[in-house]
């Protein structure tokens, strides 16, 4: 039984097998490939994206959703997140969704369930279906040509999940990371070449991957407000000018702080294509986890 909770759970063969398969969802929207599996969803931290697209996902698929109200479960009555999953395994699920704020979790639940667990975001450790969906996009964007690409990620990169996947991830296709962030924002590790500004790598970079900045996993305030962050870090036409590149976000995107109205607009800026591409990869991953 395979587990996904980080992207090296998956070898680089079963990433572009998955791709050819949501390759074939992105048209194939209803199919029975999971009739009559059931999955469990459960969110201890808020989403809009994640936990939609999965829903949809599994039920073009054909399965039957369930997704526990952590709000009204009895986590509250002071029962563990252990034994919350245990007894969810109990009535035999066929697949586990979680998302929780505590780095590690989803991994460390393998041990007490017998159905695969999906990873959909631990802390600001991982998120392994968001990354798979950004390559996807990459690939799609650049025809498989990815070689060589220079995949700038601006913002919050200490504690986005998202950074910390991607960072993993496009490496491994041949790609450079190149981490934009003031200095309270930098990552602590030194695997990957790390700027200040955005404007000292704009003429290299293929790809511009911005970020919320994750207030709620901060412990103290690092701006006065919020656009003095936006006046350095805002990707606008300005940072872009004539430059062929290729604009995502993992979405939330808060508009004139990450990325500009104007820029959300612009062909280039292709997060809502994230959104779509993110239900059929999470179709392909259900369908050889479960399938
Ligand atoms: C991200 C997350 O929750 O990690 N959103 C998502 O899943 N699409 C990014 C964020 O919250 O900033």
């Amino acid at each position: 039984m395979q587990h996904l909770i980080t992207t090296s759970d998956f070898s680089k063969e079963e990433i572009l097998e998955l791709f050819e398969d949501a390759k074939i969802f992105k048209d194939l929207q209803s199919n029975l490939f999971l009739k009559g599996k059931l999955i469990v969803t459960l969110f201890f931290e808020n989403s809009t994206r994640t936990r939609s697209a999965f829903e949809i996902a599994a039920k073009r698929l054909g399965a039957e959703v369930v997704s526990l109200d952590v709000g009204t479960s009895s986590r509250s009555k002071g029962e563990t997140i252990f034994d919350t999953v245990a007894n969810i395994n109990a009535m035999k699920p066929d697949a586990i969704i979680i998302r929780h704020s505590e780095c590690g979790l989803p991994g460390s639940l393998t041990e007490f369930v017998d159905c695969p667990i999906i990873n959909a975001g631990d802390g600001k450790h991982a998120h392994p279906t968001q990354a798979l969906l950004d390559l996807f996009t990459i690939i799609e964007h650049f025809d498989g040509e990815t070689e060589g690409k220079k995949v700038a990620i601006v913002g919050d990169v200490r504690t986005s999940r998202v950074a910390g996947s991607n960072r993993k991830l496009l490496p491994r296709f041949g790609m450079e990371v190149i981490f934009v962030a003031p200095d309270c924002f930098k990552h602590e590790s030194n695997d990957h070449r790390q700027v200040d500004f955005i404007d000292e790598i704009i003429d290299e970079v293929d790809v511009v991957m911005s970020l919320r900045t994750q207030l709620e996993r901060h412990n103290e305030i690092y701006f006065e407000s919020i656009n003095e962050y936006a006046k350095d870090y805002c990707i606008t036409n300005e940072t872009f000018g004539e430059r062929d590149i290729l604009l995502l976000h993992p979405g939330p995107v808060n508009r004139n702080v990450d990325i500009s109205d104007e820029m959300l607009k612009d062909p280039r800026s292709k997060v809502l294509q994230q959104v779509s591409n993110g239900v059929a990869v999470r179709m392909a991953i259900l369908k050889k986890l479960l399938g």
